[in-house]
Formats: C-alpha cells, structure tokens, sequence
C-alpha cells in the first residue's frame, strides 16, 4: 500500500472508513508500511485494521519484528493460530484495540439469553459465535510449550527454510523468483528463452503436483502465473527443502 496514494483516497472519502493493510502479503510475504498508514488514517480518522494471517508473527522474531513497525498503532489486527503455530483450524485471532466497539460489533441479545450486571466477562459477547469448541486450548498450549524462544525459532527457521529455496531455484536459467524473499514465502515462475512462461508454470506446476515430493499452490501475481512456496511447518527440515527443490527443478527442465 502506498501511503500518499492512500491518503488521497481517503481525502475523497465521506464516511466511516476501514483501512485494511497487510502484514505478510499471500503472495510475496510482503509488509505494508504500517507506521507511515498509520499517520495517514490518523489525519482521517480511519479505523486502521492489519492483516497479519501470517506475517504478525514476525513480530515474535528479533531479526523480522522491524517489519512490523507501527503495527502498534492499528485498531485491530487479526491473525492465525492455525498457519505458523500450526495448530488445528480454525484458530483465527483478533485483537482490538476498542472494547467497546468490539463488543457493539459481536454480542447479541435475546429473551432467552439471561444477563446480569454482575456476571463476569462472557466469552460470546467477544467472538462471532454463541457456541464454539476450546480452540483456545490448543492455541495456549502451542504457546504455553514453545514459548517465547520457540515461537521465534520456528519463525526464524521457516523463513531461513524459503530462503535456502530461493537460493536453489535461482540457479536454474528458466527459474525466476519474483519476490524478495523477506519472509516464508517464495513466488517461484518458469521462463523458457521460448514459448509462453505462464503456460509453463502452470505445466511445471502441475507435475509438481503430481510427483507429491511437496505441494505447492498457484497464483496470478502483477500479470504473472506463479507457484507459490509457502515455508510454515514446524517439522520441515533443510533436506525437505532439498528434495523439494530437486522435485520443482526437475519439473520445470521439461519446460525448457
Ligand atoms: C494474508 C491472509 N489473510 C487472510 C487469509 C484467510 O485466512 P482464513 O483461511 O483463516 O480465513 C489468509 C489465508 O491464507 C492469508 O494468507
């Protein structure tokens, strides 16, 4: 997101206003410049919320955390339990920075649901659901077990992991990686000397698929087919990476 851009667009604006920016874009693993949107909604008084799905726990890293600059300053942010501290689905997380507006937006209120001034927080006047099983178990005990140093290891080695793939795919001539890598995520793109790059990323993607040595998804990033790497178990190790690399090589040679 760009900053000024942004602010010319909300100087157009007439209402309530939700900025949504990024920390870890799907793609790219890419960081929004969090502190500069935040002056800017602050002039406007825009509510700013963060999509942190991933990329939020790169605030855990002392190496990734200035990537995170400002974030401090958001209204809300929400992220996920169930991608980088790999617990089950659906371990979604929000933090806002408003109680009030947060409990307006998610309580609800019936004849049959008896409130009393006295009792103490209720956890359905927080989350969109009524009922709901303890995911909150699995999340704290991740936590709860990994702890500070954990968390920012598995961070960490994650992303030195799509690194160490980056610096592999990028010794094949056909293999192109779009991104800078500066989190878990790797955009990987095949272009042969000839012949039509999109239609053989999708092929190369395709046999990767098929071989099963890793699994990796496909995007369409600035015009471009792309596979997408995407470094987020805790048991992958540096030889997974390695045979995986081999696999995506070895696909995209019968490109070229
Ligand atoms: C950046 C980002 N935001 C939001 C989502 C959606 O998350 P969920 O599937 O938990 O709704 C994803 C899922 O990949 C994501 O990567």
């Amino acid at each position: 997101m760009k900053p000024d851009a942004l602010d010319r667009a909300l100087a157009t604006g007439d209402g309530p206003t939700i900025v949504c920016a990024q920390a870890g874009n799907v793609n790219t693993g890419a960081f929004d410049p969090l502190d500069a949107i935040a002056d800017v909604t602050g002039r406007h008084r825009a509510w700013l919320h963060v999509d942190g799905a991933f990329g939020l726990w790169a605030a855990a890293s002392e190496t990734l955390k200035p990537h995170t600059r400002g974030v401090e300053r958001a209204d809300s942010w929400a992220t996920d339990a169930h991608k980088w501290l790999n617990v089950p689905y659906d371990s979604g997380l929000v933090f806002v920075a408003h109680p009030a507006a947060h409990r307006a937006a998610m309580s609800v209120s019936a004849a049959y649901l008896l409130r009393s001034p006295e009792e103490p927080r209720e956890p359905m006047d927080w989350t969109p659901e009524a009922s709901r099983r303890a995911r909150g178990f699995a999340v704290y005990a991740a936590l709860r077990s990994l702890g500070r140093r954990g968390v920012e290891d598995l961070v960490d080695r994650c992303c030195r992991l799509a690194r160490r793939f980056a610096d592999r795919l990028r010794q094949e001539p056909v293999i192109q990686i779009l991104n800078e890598v500066v989190l878990n995520q790797v955009l990987v793109r095949v272009a042969p000397p000839t012949g039509d790059a999109d239609a053989a990323t999708r092929e190369a993607l395709r046999v990767i698929q098929e071989e099963r040595v890793c699994w990796l998804g496909g995007t369409r990033w600035r015009d471009m087919d792309a596979m997408r790497i995407s470094v987020s178990n805790w048991s992958t190790t540096e030889s997974d990476v390695d045979r995986s690399a081999d696999s995506i090589i070895r696909a995209t040679r019968r490109q070229a």
